[in-house]
């Protein structure tokens, strides 16, 4: 049987860190608040005049070697992103040159924190009606650009970064079981950028209001991830006829401790199963799973024929799950 295999992985981080004690000298928050609330200790801060796609390429190379495939081998570039370079061209085009990747086609895809999962979906299909052979799936954000760092309901949450994943196709049991995608429009209006589209296009106005940053319901945004992202995860499974107890490792969106321990609770898979890296990072949207992964694969915490779970919602709201035989 053709299934999809993920070949290789690879992350890019920004070396500029920014802990809790550094919001406190600039925000009414504390330490002890953040950690509390999100499991959060520290984020990454992308340069100056560096930009998305230098991230992305970044990932996506190491992603490359990983694999053993080399840049001009890759006849495909999905990248997931709410924080392009700019509006026009996709970020992807940028990184199909920096990377160097001369025979792939390349586009950006937007849902926001499940943007790894829905990409790893397309591609799955590529890849299995034959139309590309070696995709590279990116999830890069820099959020940072897009925060409003006087708005402590948002900013202490997010940072930056990039994870890439090489993807081919395989004969045999290893590889993407099945993905899972779902949205719920109704809900955009708790977690959106309200200005800087046609609906409402850059002014002054929108400028002086701060309306090209990132706004948040964060108590609903908690409510629908607990219940999403816990049914999505099932559905997997049960898709599989797998139970929780099959599931070797959790590689889950790292929004927020708190949501991940209520998702391991409700699934009845212990937290220990979860790979986490909350407290280095925050929450980087859809760069949060592969990075994840890849540090999880760099450990050497997942081994061949291990079963993971792949899950995660966001703005939209956009959610999804996936079951992979590593
Ligand atoms: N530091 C100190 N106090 C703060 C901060 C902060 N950074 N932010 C908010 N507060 C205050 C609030 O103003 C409020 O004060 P008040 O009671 O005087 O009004 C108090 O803390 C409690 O605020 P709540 O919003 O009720 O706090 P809650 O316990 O719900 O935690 C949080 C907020 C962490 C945002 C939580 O709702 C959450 O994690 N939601 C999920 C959001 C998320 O993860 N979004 C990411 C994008 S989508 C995704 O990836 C799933």
């Amino acid at each position: 049987m053709t299934r999809t295999r993920i070949l290789g992985t690879g992350r890019a981080l920004p070396s500029r860190v920014m802990t809790n004690a550094d919001l406190e000298r600039t925000l009414d928050t504390s330490d002890a608040w953040i950690r509390e609330r999100t499991g959060i200790g520290e984020r990454r801060i992308l340069e100056e005049g560096r930009s998305t796609s230098d991230l992305a390429a970044e990932a996506a190379a190491k992603a490359c070697r990983a694999a053993g495939v080399t840049p001009a081998e890759i006849d495909c570039i999905i990248l997931a992103t709410v924080t392009p370079d700019m509006p026009m061209p996709a970020c992807a085009v940028f990184v199909q040159q920096k990377l160097g990747a001369t025979n792939a086609a390349a586009f950006d895809l937007s849902a926001a924190c499940a943007g790894f999962i829905y990409g790893i979906s397309i591609a799955d299909s590529f890849i299995r009606t034959g139309q590309f052979k070696k995709i590279v799936v990116i999830g890069v954000e820099v959020l940072s650009r897009i925060l409003d760092w006087k708005d402590r309901n948002t900013c202490v949450l997010f940072g930056d970064g990039a994870g890439a994943a090489v993807l081919g196709a395989d004969q045999g049991e290893r590889g993407i079981l099945s993905t899972h995608l779902y949205t719920d429009g109704s809900a955009w209006q708790e977690l959106n950028i309200p200005a800087g589209g046609t609906r409402v296009p850059t002014s002054r106005i929108t400028v002086d209001e701060r309306m090209h940053y990132v706004k948040m319901n964060g108590r609903e945004i908690y409510r629908l991830a607990l219940k999403n992202i816990t049914r999505a995860s099932q559905i997997a499974l049960e898709h599989n006829a797998k139970g929780p107890e099959d599931v070797d490792w959790v590689i889950a969106h790292q929004a927020n401790l708190r949501i991940l321990e209520g998702v391991a609770d409700r699934l009845k898979v212990p937290l220990q199963k979860f790979h986490l890296n909350i407290q280095k990072y925050g929450n980087t949207s859809s760069a949060s799973i592969p990075i994840a992964l890849d540090e999880a694969v760099e450990e050497g915490k997942v081994k061949n024929d291990q079963l993971l779970l792949f899950c995660a919602l966001g703005a939209g709201v956009s959610w999804g799950s996936a079951l992979v035989r590593w």
